[in-house]
């Protein structure tokens, strides 16, 4: 079993931020076909800003966790700083995440930038965009995380 910092087990015990948002400005719905796990991330937004955040996951210890530090780190900020918010930076504001579980914080990172794009489509009068696969991991990465 891989290892996990403190600060990953604590959202993982006590996640932030879970839920769904009624009327929410932008939703992020993302499926990952590797294994399977699905991702749903809402935000509210005012004056360019991100009033609130939740998410839901059918994800492992891993994807609740990104998700729960993503939404922390995003609460608050301009869509700009929000879109920055990275998978790396995600890993990084938890100590760390095992190599093995790296592809999971890239549901939390991505669904949150779908959501900040469906936002701007449904502003722009073309959302929304509705849910997204992510593409499937090539054979060396899937052997690696298949054996670590
Ligand atoms: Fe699927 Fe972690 S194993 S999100």
């Amino acid at each position: 079993m891989p290892v996990y910092s403190e600060k990953v087990m604590d959202h993982f015990q006590h996640p932030r931020n879970v839920g769904e948002i009624e009327n929410a400005d932008g939703v992020g719905e993302l499926g990952n076909p590797t294994c399977g796990d699905i991702m749903k991330i809402y935000i509210k937004v005012k004056d360019d800003k991100i009033e609130d955040v939740k998410f839901k996951t059918f994800g492992c210890g891993a994807a609740i966790a990104t998700s729960s530090m993503v939404t922390e780190l995003v609460k608050g900020k301009t869509l700009e700083e929000a879109e920055k918010v990275s998978n790396g930076v995600v890993a990084e504001a938890l100590d760390g995440l095992p190599p093995v579980k790296m592809h999971c914080s890239n549901l939390a990172a991505d669904a949150l930038h779908l959501a900040i794009e469906d936002y701007r489509a449904r502003k722009a009068g073309k959302g929304p965009i509705g849910r997204v696969e992510t593409p499937e991991h090539d054979e060396d990465e899937h052997d690696l995380l298949e054996h670590a």
